[in-house]
């Protein structure tokens, strides 16, 4: 069985081919096609152990329209409040028999022991801060909307990219993709490890700005710090926000993305979250697209069409 864990599990092959099947996808959505029957008596589980607005609706929007059986389990009201454990909670959903496992965890690593437990293909929806891959995914998506391809493109990153499972994704998928990746934050708000990483890193945004294709701000995750992380959130804006005085550095064609959800005021200046420059609400629209292709590339055919195994 193959499974969606990494960006890295995505062959150049493999991302291609999700992202034109995510166009094939919305050009019949935009047709008025709403329903496919695509995944008709296929059943995908939503395993939400860690808040989500976003993806969990998204998933379960796309499973829906691929005319699958979606159960949604949230840990609010679950029996995990008992203390049961994740191995017996997937063992509990393999009893139902689930063909596709969406999982979102704040552990890291949760979506790979899912993996060794159940008999369907496991998708990541975010584990800690490891990775989120259908995130880069329709991240990259929506850039290929606005820009073409890829190849080439500046993507810079900007922000707390230690606690961020979505930079990490995108890092490898852009990287994967012929994108040049620059990450711009504090030296605190880096992982040790950045410099194994298949991108740059510069900490003066002002001077990345004008060579830049896309830039995706970052959310600044509070709940996973202290004061040692920067100074105040008014020094953070000064150094690492996107304001309009910033934005007015950008080429004509250049596009704003943040995935959501939007510290307003810190990382991204609400005139620009709402400007035509910004892709924040097409990035959610098209994470219904993104989600759908990888659903139907991993559990549509016979074999699934992309993905990785996973050794136990
Ligand atoms: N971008 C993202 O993963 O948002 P949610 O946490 O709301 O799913």
């Amino acid at each position: 069985k193959r499974h969606l864990i990494s960006a890295a599990d995505l062959t150049r092959d493999d991302a291609l081919l999700v992202l034109d099947t995510a166009e094939e996808l919305a050009q019949v959505a935009d047709r008025s096609i709403k329903k496919l029957p695509t995944l008709r008596g296929r059943t995908v589980v939503n395993l939400f152990f860690e808040d989500s607005t976003r993806t969990r609706i998204s998933f379960e929007a796309a499973a829906k329209r691929l005319s699958a059986d979606v159960i949604n389990f949230s840990v609010k009201g679950s029996s995990v409040s008992k203390g049961e454990s994740l191995k017996d909670t997937a063992l509990t959903l393999e009893a139902m028999g689930a063909d596709g496992v969406v999982i979102r965890h704040s552990a890291s690593g949760a979506p790979h022991r899912l993996a060794n437990w159940v008999r369907g293909s496991v998708i990541n929806a975010g584990d800690g801060t490891h990775e989120h891959p259908t995130q880069a995914l329709l991240d990259a998506f929506t850039m290929r909307r606005r820009l073409g391809d890829l190849a080439g493109r500046k993507v810079t990153i900007v922000g707390d990219v230690l606690h961020s499972r979505v930079a990490r994704s995108n890092v490898l998928l852009l990287h994967t993709l012929g994108a040049d990746v620059t990450l711009v934050a504090p030296p605190t708000l880096l992982p040790v490890a950045v410099d194994t990483w298949p991108c740059s890193v510069s900490y003066d945004l002002d001077a990345v700005l004008p060579k830049s294709d896309v830039v995706m701000m970052l959310r600044v995750q509070r709940e996973r710090m202290n004061a040692a992380y920067f100074p105040t959130v008014r020094e953070y804006s000064r150094r690492y926000g996107l304001d309009a005085d910033r934005v007015a550095r950008l080429a004509d064609h250049a596009i704003v993305m943040h995935p959501g959800p939007m510290n307003r005021g810190v990382e991204i200046a609400a005139e620009v979250a709402d400007s035509p420059r910004s892709t924040i609400v097409e990035q959610v629209a098209n994470g219904v697209s993104a989600r759908m292709a990888v659903l139907y590339l991993l559990l549509g055919g016979s074999e699934p069409a992309i993905g990785k195994e996973v050794s136990h």
